[in-house]
């Protein structure tokens, strides 16, 4: 259960949280005409401090473009809202939820008849897989479910509905007792798991689907090429097949909200490296390095929320 905190933004107003609240005929609950953001503020020596807001923000707006949504706010505009929310709420670190529907006022598939709405959301969100699965790993399944392609709900932009896939993909693995979803796309191509980006790593190098393959344009997955790339190893964008997961050194998830997970074993098959392999490990300590702060050449990913 989410702890409330105690402001949300709201189409330019801080509301109470339980004033946070929206009238049933909202287009977005019926048709799922909404777009929407996941971000992470760390805490640093400098305070808190959002990673690659400005990044998020922009696939707000992208995600929104392919709508046709107007959203009635500049970048600025948004990037100052999660600022305000982060400091009002007095939160160190949280996940933050920026969201952009279609309103009430409409129904009827024409989206564009009902108003655009804007809200950003803050609570505290610890580790998505769990604390333990940083270390160990989870297990993932190969979903029977397609991910949605770039002709029927184009995996680029964070579409409310479109996650009813990803859902589906995430409730048929934890009934056959898996921690997460991988899935396939129509050409039998690895795309993401229900809400991460996955990288291989075999021989020293690490391998993630291209984006044409339909995954997300992940901004975990960008910071984590650029890391590793950093760290001196070579990271290519390839098509992978679930026989290059079977047969993987290692392998990890990448996303805001579960930052970089790694894959113990999937569909019953454990990875050579059984657990958290040795160079998943650098890359996640990389992360949570330069995510909190720690690392100088990477301190322009933070915006601080300010004083
Ligand atoms: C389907 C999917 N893939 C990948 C990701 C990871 O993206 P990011 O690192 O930008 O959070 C997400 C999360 O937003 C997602 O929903």
């Amino acid at each position: 259960m989410i702890e409330p905190t105690s402001k949300v933004w709201m189409d330019g107003k801080l509301v109470d949280w339980g004033d946070a609240r929206i009238h049933l005929l909202t287009h977005a609950l019926h048709y799922g005409t909404g777009v929407f953001e996941g971000i992470r503020c760390y805490a640093t020596e400098r305070g808190p401090a959002i990673f690659r807001l400005r990044e998020h923000v922009r696939r707000l707006m992208r995600s929104a473009h392919l709508y046709h949504m107007e959203v009635p706010y500049s970048e600025e505009e948004l990037v100052d809202a999660c600022r305000a929310l982060v400091r009002v709420n007095d939160l160190s670190a949280c996940y933050l939820r920026p969201l952009a529907i279609r309103g009430y006022g409409e129904m009827g598939l024409n989206p564009v008849l009902a108003p655009v709405e804007v809200s950003v959301l803050t609570w505290v969100w610890g580790a998505f897989l769990g604390e333990e699965a940083l270390e160990s790993g989870v297990r993932a399944k190969i979903s029977s479910w397609k991910r949605n392609d770039h002709n029927m709900l184009p995996p680029g932009a964070k579409a409310t509905g479109q996650y009813i896939n990803s859902g589906l993909a995430k409730m048929e693995a934890l009934k056959a007792g898996y921690d997460e979803a991988i899935m396939l796309n129509t050409t039998g191509h690895v795309t993401d798991g229900s809400g991460e980006n996955v990288f291989v790593v075999r021989d020293g190098e690490l391998a993630t689907p291209p984006i044409s393959a339909g995954c997300l344009d992940g901004i975990t997955r960008d910071s984590v090429m650029r890391l590793a790339r950093d760290l001196g190893y070579a990271v290519t964008e390839r098509d992978l097949t679930r026989f290059d997961l079977y047969t993987a050194d290692e392998a990890f998830f990448t996303g805001t909200a579960a930052e970089v997970t790694p894959l113990r074993e999937v569909d019953d098959r454990a990875l050579a490296s059984d657990g958290r392999g040795p160079v998943t490990k650098e890359i996640q300590q990389a992360f949570f390095d330069a995510a909190h702060g720690r690392i100088e050449r990477y301190r322009g990913w933070l915006t601080p929320v300010g004083g």
